[in-house]
């Protein structure tokens, strides 16, 4: 064994290749696996974007991926500073700290729709998704706008994440996602096999599989490959900071691979839950919000009208599983600031985990009032506060996050030092070293500049 650099390790690290496993793909499968990736498959050309999403998974995102696990684990430390010591201070410091911001602002949005899942939960309880079309959708703009409810959900979501984090590294986060992991898998499973038994259920079967070569274009493309970046949590500081808790014998790209496929797993289990069920009742079904919280218990509710308590189960399973899913994305989106500022301020877990936690239900809270409590007040230029800070993290830091992580990674830091990390100091074969520099090097940067322009109408 060529050893001659291996780092020290005296960090907080996971304690198995499992836990590595799960809480990572904790962080990537998230809201975005049962809101976005269903929908997009069915209205994109069914099986052909399946296979364009596997492609840009493949060839893209697992690169990103390991280029992430590079540098955090090179760093040993918060995102921020891992990207100082990589580049040995310097301007490209900046990309770290830009993770960390990005990180910090999607925190206190993403808890926001967090917090909603876990008033659905309480709402399926005590029997209120109960009603027709109509009912749901004014049920959801009601509460969506109300002052306080969802104020108090998102607290309610960002202490349970706070409780978790403080316990550290293996006995917070770790812990936490091998019991959540399989319970959300375990969950998707039950409500899959539930909506493939309605009566019809093939025919939404067939709209996620069948495949639809017209629908492919160069749109569909772009959009499968920001589906597959915001899926995979990158260029947000969750990789980055996750990896400086990997071991020196954690095998970076097998990783990289396996958590991918889990999340584009889920992915498409999610679109078997989703299709059957709502092409049984006739209902199309639409993507984002309006998706989970409209359409869907009323779907529910209407496939199973003739056994209303499986109706009942099924649709508190349903909001059980969203909440898990957003409880361990939100756990790694509060790890990045957590690990910030516990070692830039020299301080205890303990105080940088509720200075996270207190800023970000403030932000929260804000997005939250933007929906129609504040009136128009936290409106600017005809977007929201809520749809700023979607916009802002989601459509512009993160694929400038992206990009110059693959030019830095790709171009500047010594190969050396990358070689090493890819095959743990010599100790791997490292047979897809060239291919992964290649794509790091040309394919990611140039496609991730595509969609930056794309979005904004340049090309
Ligand atoms: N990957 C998560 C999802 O699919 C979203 C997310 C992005 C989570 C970035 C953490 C960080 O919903």
């Amino acid at each position: 064994m060529k050893n001659i650099e291996m780092p020290k390790l005296e960090r907080a690290n996971f304690s198995s290749k499992l836990g590595v496993i799960l809480a990572t793909a904790g962080s990537a499968v998230g809201l975005g696996n049962v809101w976005r990736f269903p929908y997009m498959a069915g209205e994109n050309g069914g099986a052909v974007f399946i296979i364009i999403y596997v492609v840009c998974v493949l060839f893209l995102g697992i690169p990103c991926m390991i280029s992430e696990f590079i540098i955090g684990r090179h760093g040993q430390s918060n995102t921020a500073r891992a990207f100082r010591k990589m580049a040995g201070g310097g301007p490209w410091s900046l990309i770290g700290y830009m993770g960390v911001l990005t990180g910090f602002l999607i925190t206190g949005y993403y808890a926001v729709v967090a917090g909603w899942c876990l008033q659905y939960i309480w709402a399926s309880l005590i029997g209120h998704m109960n009603g027709d079309p109509e009912y749901f959708k004014a049920y959801f703009a009601e509460f969506s706008s109300d002052p306080v409810k969802p104020i108090f959900w998102t607290v309610i979501i960002l202490g349970i994440t706070y409780l978790i984090i403080e316990h550290g590294v293996r006995d917070g986060i770790e812990r936490a996602s091998k019991l959540l992991m399989p319970t959300l898998f375990l969950l998707l499973l039950v409500i899959v096999g539930a909506s493939c038994m309605l009566p019809g259920a093939e025919k939404g079967i067939e709209f996620l599989f069948k495949p639809d070569f017209t629908a492919i274009n160069g749109d569909v493309f772009l959009a499968a490959l920001g589906q597959a970046f915001y899926s995979l949590s990158i260029a947000m500081g969750c990789i980055c900071t996750y990896a400086s808790y990997f071991s020196k014998q954690t095998n970076l790209t097998k990783s990289a691979i396996q958590i991918s496929v889990i999340d584009s797993f889920v992915a498409i289990l999610a679109g078997l839950m989703i299709f059957p069920a709502a092409f049984s009742v006739g209902v199309n079904p639409d993507s984002g919000p309006s998706l989970i919280f409209i359409t869907l218990p009323n779907v529910f509710q209407q496939a199973f009208a003739h056994m209303p308590a499986v109706g009942y189960v099924i649709s508190l399973l349903f909001f059980l599983l969203l909440s898990l899913a957003a409880l361990t994305s939100l756990m790694s989106l509060h790890e990045v600031s957590t690990a910030f500022f516990q070692e830039e301020l020299a301080t205890t877990r303990k105080k940088a985990a509720l200075l996270v936690t207190v800023s970000t239900c403030v932000i929260g809270a804000f997005c939250s009032l933007s929906l129609g409590a504040a009136g128009h007040t936290l409106e600017f230029f005809n977007r929201t506060l809520f749809d700023w800070f979607d916009f802002v993290t989601g459509q512009v830091f993160l694929p400038i996050v992206g990009f110059l992580t693959c030019i830095f990674l790709g171009w500047f830091v010594p190969h050396k030092i990358v070689r090493d990390e890819f095959t743990n100091w010599g100790t791997l074969y490292g047979r897809y070293f060239h291919l992964y520099l290649f794509l790091v090097k040309y394919v990611c940067p140039i496609c991730i500049l595509f969609i930056f322009l794309h979005q904004f109408g340049l090309i």
